[in-house]
């Protein structure tokens, strides 16, 4: 995730372009840049905040400009990586928010045509594309090359000798139209805009935008014209930052859809990994902490589904000081920071151990990535609210990915298995929809729950460690105490903790254990606590046993996680917006734990 904005009127467009960018910095913030047309076209950029950008940029002034702030996917936060991107003539510009699918292809093919790169990014391959089409007329260079590019994008462009132009277009990144007198711009969000008008039209996927000073006109890429009428937003800064949600989080919840959505683009199997690994690990650790750690533990489930090897799922804190029992063993760290200290002293061991590491992580370039092997990234941009949500899910996305190459790695896993798994991945992002656009039960149960002092969760299985995690999102956000368990587990102990004052939420998928979680739900009723049940949809015995049930789409047990996730972690922030905690902050707790 990246935040763009475009300028063109009859103002210099500098400080304009860096206040606009200062409003998207929660969009991204590893490095940042902005392009002008004065005398020719005139650009700088770096990595780092825009306030490092604000002290180190020379003057460059012109009354049309692109500016970019950065959250890194493909290549690390660099000067080079940053945008713009120029192409060879130093003639056009582009800024981008997206991914480009097809970018390997296309740069090969350009580097042989001849275009010079000069970064590691997804990005470029694009400006070299519209230079290849450009033929004294910028609009249909971009129309042109569009048509040849695959994948998400919200981009800009400029070029020098048509300075009365910014050409804009949108696939599956959102772009808005900023509309003043004299003077408009285009943006990822309207946070950029408010500053300047609260007079926006939305551009759709598959449109092309030409905005000069005096207006704006839309295409679609085959060039039919579109009509858009214009919206007045009344929202603040504030709230335009947050997308119009209260908080952070509850946006992030909302954004796991696109976030599940780009983590999967272009890579099931990981064909890089499955060029990098050889079949020599007969043991696979898994090592994380928190929230990453639950998601290891779904991630063993998949991988010895997958892969046939056995798995073994490791704390962080708890690694270095284990005895180094297993012999080529391969390992697996996942932080979506990159940055946990106790992730990254396993990460040290593994290496003096021996072990081939792979790191799954959220953050291009960050400490992990330095320690390990092989890194996967998983997609989900900047995650502001201190609760792991949308991380989460991606890196489920990413084990079940290495899952499937680790399953052609070994050989276990058939072609036609491969094909359904990657069939049923690519419906995932729809399923997650399907729970959000229909909130309201949800936030009705949680009410059952918001004055209780003890709560637990339980599931069997690949949800025993859901239950961990929507225990875990409870107590981190609403300050109840809430334990996690494996359902069967219950009768060995915490039963003796339920009373008609202690809410359970049940995982009841129908999978291999259902039976067993009927029993088990039972079994929590009989002690007269009230029971929310989280099931498939058209499963009509749930509503038997349980208080209340909350439905969702039925997808292949071993997937069944993700949706189920997006509904604990709503319960969770019901129950802390109406105990009016501090959701995006919570007390005592930092986004990343640099100490051991
Ligand atoms: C989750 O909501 C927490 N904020 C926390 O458990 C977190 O997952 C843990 O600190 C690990 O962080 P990491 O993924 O950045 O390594």
């Amino acid at each position: 995730m990246c935040g763009i904005v475009g300028y063109i009127g009859e103002n210099d467009a500098t400080p304009i372009l860096l206040r606009a960018l200062k409003r998207l910095e929660y969009r991204g913030y590893d490095s940042a840049g902005l392009v002008v047309i004065g005398d020719g076209l005139s650009y700088y950029k770096d990595k780092g905040m825009i306030d490092s950008l604000m002290q180190t940029l020379p003057k460059i002034s012109g009354k049309v400009g692109l500016g970019h702030t950065r959250w890194a996917t493909h290549g690390k936060p660099s000067k080079e990586n940053a945008h713009p991107f120029l192409d060879c003539k130093g003639k056009i510009a582009l800024i981008h928010n997206g991914i480009i699918e097809n970018h390997m292809e296309l740069r090969k093919q350009l580097i042989e045509e001849g275009h010079k790169f000069t970064s590691e990014t997804d990005t470029e391959a694009m400006v070299h594309l519209i230079e290849k089409h450009y033929n004294g007329d910028i609009e249909k260079a971009v129309r042109e090359s569009l048509k040849q590019v695959h994948g998400s994008y919200a981009i800009a462009v400029i070029h020098a000798d048509e300075k009365d132009k910014i050409i804009a277009a949108r696939n599956e990144s959102p772009l808005v139209i900023g509309i003043g007198g004299g003077e408009n711009f285009i943006a990822s969000d309207v946070a950029a805009l408010l500053d300047y008008t609260n007079e926006v039209a939305y551009v759709m996927d598959n449109e092309i935008v030409k905005l000069t000073k005096q207006g704006f006109e839309i295409t679609t890429i085959k060039g039919e014209s579109v009509s858009r009428t214009t919206e007045t937003v009344n929202w603040t800064v504030e709230d335009a930052e947050k997308g119009g949600y209260e908080h952070y989080m509850l946006k992030e919840i909302f954004e796991q859809p696109n976030a599940i959505h780009d983590s999967l683009l272009g890579r099931i199997p990981d064909l890089t990994l499955n060029g990098f690994l050889d079949g020599n690990f007969n043991t696979i650790k898994i090592i994380a902490c928190g929230t990453s750690y639950h998601a290891g533990l779904i991630g063993k489930y998949v991988f010895e589904s997958f892969s046939k090897v056995p798995v073994v799922v490791e704390m962080g804190s708890e690694y270095r000081y284990s005895e180094p029992v297993y012999e080529n063993t391969l390992v697996v760290l996942i932080t979506q920071s990159g940055e946990t200290a106790d992730t990254l002293a396993a990460a040290k061991e593994a290496k003096r151990r021996g072990s081939m590491t792979i790191a799954i992580t959220n953050v291009v370039g960050s400490s992990i990535t330095r320690e390990v092997d092989y890194t996967f990234y998983t997609r989900a941009g900047p995650e502001i609210g201190v609760a792991a949500t949308k991380t989460f899910t991606t890196q489920l996305v990413a084990l079940y990915i290495l899952g499937i190459t680790l399953g052609l790695i070994k050989r276990t896993l058939e072609y036609d298995r491969i094909r359904e798994l990657t069939s049923t991945l690519r419906k995932l992002s729809r399923y997650v929809q399907s729970v959000l656009d229909d909130t309201e039960h949800i936030e009705n149960c949680a009410l059952t729950m918001k004055n209780a002092t003890d709560v637990f969760y339980i599931g069997r299985n690949i949800n025993y460690p859901t239950a961990l995690e929507g225990a875990l999102k409870f107590k981190e956000i609403s300050y109840i105490h809430a334990e996690g368990y494996p359902a069967g587990e219950l009768k060995h102990g915490p039963l003796a903790l339920l009373t008609p004052r202690t809410p359970v939420v049940a995982i009841a998928p129908k999978d291999h254990t259902y039976e067993k979680m009927l029993g088990n739900i039972s079994e929590v009723s009989a002690r007269g606590s009230p029971v929310i049940a989280i099931g498939y949809q058209e499963d009509t015995e749930l509503e038997k046993v349980a208080d209340h049930v909350i439905y969702v789409p039925e997808v292949p047990a071993l997937f069944s996680p993700i949706p189920i996730t997006v509904v604990v972690q709503l319960l969770a922030y019901y129950v802390a917006r109406d105990r009016k905690c501090s959701i995006d902050k919570p007390r005592h707790l930092a986004k990343s734990v640099t100490v051991e």
